[in-house]
């Protein structure tokens, strides 16, 4: 069941999306060469609690940190260590929930470490816009496969694949509602969208193939093929006019 949200609702929602907005702004000049993911993990937690909310992914189903950091192959859910130090070059994605008065926020973005190549670069510009593709497809009237069809569209138009085995989600006292939003699939299929429905659309595109295994620690996703993978993700409310992304700071 899709949960309508009302308007004093979808303002403690906004309130969450900030505060996720505002700590992938404050980490970000921290993500360069010699800094230990541990570290980006650190300094968001004390932002979080500092800013009087609560993580929602530590603890979610057993994981263990605030952020999920995926380098490189590593698709999502990459486990913040102090082993792993970035490096020039690599791509690192940034994934932050936030729980505050009751309602949640969720957002990710995928961020250069240094001067990365210009085939990496392109991969983030892509997932970044197949992101706003699908964005731009979440309006009153449409269905929740207009939004997946849209960035597969994108995607693939330009030589990537999207991911199939993780998908985004409708978002508000929980963290993961209903509907499911896959990133691939025929359009004009799935529930309606309506006003006051709030979704996380969150696509992931690999440079390689789709398909992708869990690691040992059962939940790091890495690419099967080990290529490389950028993940960008927004918190949206469907309007009567157009969606508003709620994980940025105006
Ligand atoms: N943005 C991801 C999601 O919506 C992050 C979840 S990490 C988890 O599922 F640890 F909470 F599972
Ligand atoms: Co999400």
């Amino acid at each position: 069941m899709i949960i309508i949200k009302s308007v004093e609702e979808i303002k403690k929602i906004s309130a969450a999306c900030k505060i996720v907005a505002e700590i992938l702004n404050e980490i970000e000049r921290f993500i360069i060469p010699g800094v230990t993911t541990e570290d980006i993990e650190k300094l968001a937690e004390k932002s979080i609690y500092d800013k009087k909310a609560l993580p929602a992914f530590k603890g979610y189903r057993g994981y263990p940190s605030c952020l999920c950091i995926s380098i490189n192959n590593v698709v999502v859910h990459g486990i913040p260590s102090k082993n792993q130090v970035l490096k020039e070059g690599d791509i690192a994605s940034i994934d932050i929930g936030v729980k505050l008065d009751g309602f949640y926020g969720d957002a990710a973005k995928t961020f250069p470490v240094g001067k990365v190549n210009e085939t990496a670069m392109r991969l983030l510009n892509v997932t970044k816009e197949s992101l706003y593709e699908g964005i731009r497809q979440a309006k009153s009237g449409n269905r929740v496969s207009d939004i997946s069809y849209a960035v597969q569209r994108y995607a693939e138009d330009r030589g990537y694949s999207v991911v199939k085995a993780f998908v985004g989600h409708g978002i508000g006292r929980d963290l993961h509602e209903d509907p499911q939003i896959p990133n691939f699939g025929r359009p004009n299929k799935g529930a309606r969208l309506k006003s006051g429905m709030v979704l996380a659309i969150e696509p992931m595109i690999n440079e390689g193939g789709f398909q992708v295994k869990i690691l040992e620690d059962g939940w790091t996703a890495v690419t099967a093929d080990n290529s490389l993978s950028a993940h960008f993700e927004h918190t949206i409310a469907v309007t009567d006019n157009n969606p508003k992304i709620l994980t940025i700071i105006d």
